[in-house]
């Protein structure tokens, strides 16, 4: 049975106080989980040790970073490698955010790059896809999300991909209060796992982790995650009040 995921991207917000308490109190609501859930938490880099110290224990609930480097080490200023992640006790990647690829122009052969460095490094990837409004508007999103996964991940061996969990993240839903509905997110994810299974067949597109993004919250976590494909979430806004993820995280253990 594949993986149900919800994970936390704090993206650039709480200080080390605020995402300590943050962390404190989805510990004291965590409800019991079967064991094919998980949920993800990724804080900012400066979070990650104290993050994942208060994590220890706490075995349903997982390491994550926003980012790597594309490299392995050298003359980058202020950048982070995944091999530090890995050695700071991080256990998942988010790579190809939409964020990333706008406003720090990464490209398809960085991010295919970010992928290989992160495996190498014994973390598992959160690869995000997703369209922007005027391709959604053009209805060309499936072709656009699908290129998106070629140049990512289609250099990858059938057994390298067991370490990926793909997130499909429609940019006109990220932030914005609007969230695809549950037939437009349902329709793409099994689009996204034909094209894993068209590629590496039809074993591990049932195995891969399918998350949707964007806008989602309690009041519409249960519709989504009733769709069969989607198998969790890759949550922004709702992962920075605990009351809201764990909301979202009952939609999961729910689902
Ligand atoms: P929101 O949940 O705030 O829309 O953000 C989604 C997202 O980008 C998670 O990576």
């Amino acid at each position: 049975m594949r993986k149900k995921i919800v994970a936390g991207n704090w993206k650039m917000n709480l200080d080390l106080d605020e995402g300590a308490e943050l962390v404190n109190e989805i510990f004291k609501g965590l409800p019991v989980l079967s064991e094919n859930c998980q949920v993800v938490i990724a804080p900012p880099f400066i979070h990650l040790k104290e993050t994942g110290e208060q994590l220890t224990g706490m075995i349903d609930v997982h390491l994550g970073a926003q980012n790597c480097h594309h490299e392995s080490s050298g003359a980058y200023t202020g950048e982070v490698s995944a091999g530090m992640l890995k050695s700071a006790g991080v256990e998942y990647v988010i790579i190809g955010h939409s964020e990333r690829r706008e406003y720090m122009k990464e490209d398809d052969a960085m991010l295919a790059k970010k992928v290989n460095q992160a495996l190498t490094n014994g973390l598992k990837v959160i690869f995000c896809c997703g369209e922007p409004l005027e391709i959604r508007d053009n209805n060309t999103q499936n072709t656009y999300v699908e290129s998106e996964i070629k140049a990512g991940l289609f250099h990858l061996s059938e057994k390298q991909l067991n370490n990926i969990v793909l997130a499909y993240e429609p940019i006109w839903a990220i932030g914005t209060g609007r969230t695809a509905t549950s037939e437009q997110a349902q329709d793409m994810h099994a689009h996204i796992r034909s094209v894993i299974a068209n590629q590496y067949g039809e074993d591990a597109a049932y195995a891969i982790s399918i998350l949707y993004g964007g806008s989602c919250k309690p009041s519409n976590a249960d519709e989504l995650f009733a769709c069969p494909d989607v198998d969790g979430g890759l949550i922004g806004g709702a992962a920075l009040k605990a009351k809201d993820f764990l909301g979202i995280i009952e939609a999961m253990a729910n689902s």
